[in-house]
C-alpha cells in the first residue's frame, strides 16, 4: 500500500536521515527516490516529514530518529558488575565508559563473565534488543570443567532441561578441548552456566564473543568503543524481524 505522508509539520525526511548518518540530504533524497524508505511501514515519499512518535523504516529496518543516540561496545572484565550503581560499591560497567551521555547496559553479563557489551542511550534499541521475542543471537566461548562429547553436545544443542523450564535449540560446537562455542537467542538468568552445568561440564570462564551482528576481537578487556553508522544498522536490522 502506498500512501502520500506529506504534512506541513515535522521534520523532513531526508534532513533526518542525514542526521542519523546515512550521508549528505541529497544522498539520503536518492534513498528516498529509490524508495528504501518508509514511515509508519508506509513508502515514504520527497517531501515527506517526520512527525515525533513516526516510526521510521530503511531497507525494511527500524532506524533511531533520537538525534543524539550513542552505542558502545565494551570488553567487560570480571569482576565489573552490569548495573547502574552498585549499593555494594563495586566497579560498574558505567565506571568503564564515558559518563556523558548518560548510557545504560543492554540486557547483562554475569560478574564474573567477560566480553562484549553493549550500552546505550537509545531506550528503543535496548529494548528491540532485550525483548525475546527478536531473538538476538548472543554467541559465547564457555571454557568447561572436562571434555565434552558428542551427546553432551547434542544435548545442549537440542535443548536441555532448567529449573525455569527447557532451553530453545542452540548452536553448539567444540572448538578445541574443554571449550564450547555456545550461540543462544534467549537471555536467561545465567543461561550458559547453567545449561553447561545440566549437562555435566561445569563452566570455568565463560566470555560473550558476539551480540547479534556485532563481534571484535580488537577491543580489549576493559576498553570500549562507539559502534560506527553501520553497525547501528546492522543492529537495527537484527532486531528489525520479530520471531
Ligand atoms: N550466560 C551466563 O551464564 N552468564 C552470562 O553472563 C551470560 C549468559
Amino acid at each position: 500500500m502506498e500512501k502520500s505522508n506529506e504534512s506541513e509539520s515535522g521534520e523532513r525526511v531526508q534532513k533526518v536521515l542525514a542526521r542519523a548518518g546515512f550521508g549528505s540530504r541529497r544522498t539520503c533524497e536518492i534513498m528516498i527516490r529509490d524508495r528504501r524508505v518508509a514511515i509508519n511501514q508506509i513508502v515514504a515519499e520527497l517531501g515527506a516529514r517526520l512527525s515525533p512518535g513516526d516510526e521510521l523504516q530503511v531497507d525494511g529496518a527500524v532506524i533511531s530518529t533520537f538525534p543524539d543516540a550513542v552505542t558502545y561496545l565494551l570488553n567487560k572484565p570480571v569482576a565489573v558488575v552490569t548495573t547502574a550503581s552498585d549499593p555494594q560499591g563495586r566497579p560498574t560497567v558505567i565506571d568503564l565508559v564515558p559518563a556523558d551521555p548518560r548510557v545504560f547496559p543492554v540486557g547483562r553479563l554475569d560478574m564474573d563473565t567477560e566480553g562484549l557489551l553493549l550500552l546505550t542511550n537509545d531506550g528503543d534499541m535496548a529494548n528491540r534488543l532485550t525483548h525475546p521475542s527478536y531473538g538476538v543471537e548472543k554467541e559465547y566461548l564457555a571454557h568447561v570443567s572436562g571434555d565434552p562429547g558428542r551427546a553432551a553436545l547434542r544435548r545442549l544443542r537440542e535443548g536441555v532441561e532448567l529449573d525455569d523450564g527447557p532451553t530453545a535449540p542452540a548452536k553448539v560446537s567444540s572448538p578445541g578441548p574443554g571449550l564450547l562455542r555456545i550461540t543462544i537467542h534467549e537471555g536467561r538468568n545465567r543461561q550458559v552456566r547453567r545449561m553447561c552445568d545440566a549437562v555435566g561440564f561445569p563452566v570455568k570462564r565463560l566470555v560473550r564473543v558476539r551480540v547479534g551482528p556485532i563481534a571484535d576481537r580488537n577491543v580489549k578487556p576493559g576498553t570500549w568503543r562507539k559502534l560506527s553508522m553501520n553497525e547501528v544498522l546492522e543492529l537495527q536490522r537484527a532486531t528489525a524481524q520479530a520471531r
